[in-house]
């Protein structure tokens, strides 16, 4: 029974967790559930939005289910998706995009985005020059990409490809203007590409052609991988191939620990209401099972899913039907059983 660490969250966060935590019961596997706060529920409980216990808990488990957390503005608070991230060196962030419902925009999409998750302008350094007597005459941002950083999070890409059946992984680039940054990103991630050469494809793509691309053919894409920045704007680009936020789960992946959630955030505006899509939560826990040896359940669990939307046409609001969450949380969960 694996330990994992449980995360409920802000918003629609405890919603969409009682609907996965239904689903995941009915398919008979059994979890050891540490229960955390973390967000606007741990700043009213402990006035911490990231509390000791929870990284303690998360240190132990190494594994952890997470909703969304409200970041709270202002105050000193540290964004705690940043800190998770460093904390445990979740190195890589894994956002598979799959089209569900067919006869949409666009059909046949399967990609997985490995964005990497520690370097490139996220490490928070920035500064403002005075210029002319204006304190906020300039502004600065420093980028880093290390040799290290870039190695582990391609070679988690073609890994994964590997182990997934992927046939491609593709390199996402600036190259051109970002000599240094981007440019050693490439050549670290070609030399990596040579060591799976006629195992796994690898192609480069210059981002701004990449986001073009993506759109007019996304069916040519398998794996991609890219730094920081690029991966957080393609990836939600991505989610949006499929049918948008509702859809889209993600993995924040270390050597030592991961974290699984949806890639969207709490929601305020539908907080409250009943109405959230619970579907990018429970796919995350669908990616927790792939990640603890639990494949068939995953499978399990994204079959059950398609069959919910598409046989069964029970649909949330943003999926264009009238399901609340519970009622969706339940479909998914009889057909899983
Ligand atoms: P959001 O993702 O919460 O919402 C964007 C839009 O998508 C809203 O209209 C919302 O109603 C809709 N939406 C999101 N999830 C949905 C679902 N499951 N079903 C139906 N509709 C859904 O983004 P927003 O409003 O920018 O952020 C709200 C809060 O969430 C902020 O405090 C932000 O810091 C936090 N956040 C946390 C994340 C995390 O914990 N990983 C990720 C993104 C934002
Ligand atoms: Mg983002």
């Amino acid at each position: 029974m694996p330990d994992v660490t449980l995360i409920p969250g802000d918003g629609i966060g405890p919603e969409i967790t009682d609907a996965t935590l239904r689903v995941l019961e009915a398919t008979g596997l059994e979890w050891n559930w540490d229960r955390q706060l973390g967000g606007m529920a741990a700043v009213d409980a402990a006035g911490d939005p990231l509390p000791e216990a929870t990284l303690e808990s998360i240190r132990r488990t190494r594994l952890a289910l997470k909703g969304p957390l409200t970041t709270p503005v202002g105050g000193g608070f540290r964004s705690i998706n940043v800190a998770l991230r460093k904390e445990f060196e979740l190195f890589a962030n894994v956002r598979p995009a799959k089209t569900i419902v067919p006869g949409g925009r666009f059909d046949g999409v399967d990609i997985v985005m490995v964005r990497e998750n520690l370097e490139g302008l996220y490490i928070g350094q920035e500064q403002w020059v005075e210029v002319n007597g204006d304190p906020h005459g300039r502004a600065e941002s420093v980028a880093v990409v290390t040799r290290t950083g870039a190695e582990r999070v391609v070679r988690y890409a073609f890994e994964y490809a590997l182990t997934h059946g992927r046939r491609k992984v593709t390199l996402v680039h600036k190259a051109n203007i970002l000599k240094n940054t981007s440019g050693l990103f490439l050549e670290v991630g070609r030399e990596v590409a040579a060591e799976y050469a006629g195992r796994v494809e690898c192609n480069d793509l210059i981002v701004d052609n990449c986001a073009m691309q993506l759109v007019m053919y996304p069916e040519r894409f398998d794996v991609l991988v890219t730094t920081n920045l690029f991966g957080d704007i393609l990836s939600d680009q991505i989610s949006g191939l499929v049918g948008g936020l509702g859809l889209a789960p993600g993995g924040n992946i270390g050597r030592h620990a991961a974290i699984f959630e949806a890639v969207h955030g709490s929601a305020p505006d539908i907080a409250g209401q009943g109405i959230a899509n619970p579907s990018a939560l429970i796919l995350a826990a669908a990616m927790m099972c792939d990640h603890v040896g639990e494949d068939a359940v995953g499978d399990r669990i994204r079959r059950a899913i398609v069959a919910t939307i598409v046989a069964d046409k029970v649909r949330t609001r943003d999926l264009g039907g009238t399901a609340t969450t519970e009622e969706f949380g339940r479909a998914v969960a009889a057909r899983v059983a």
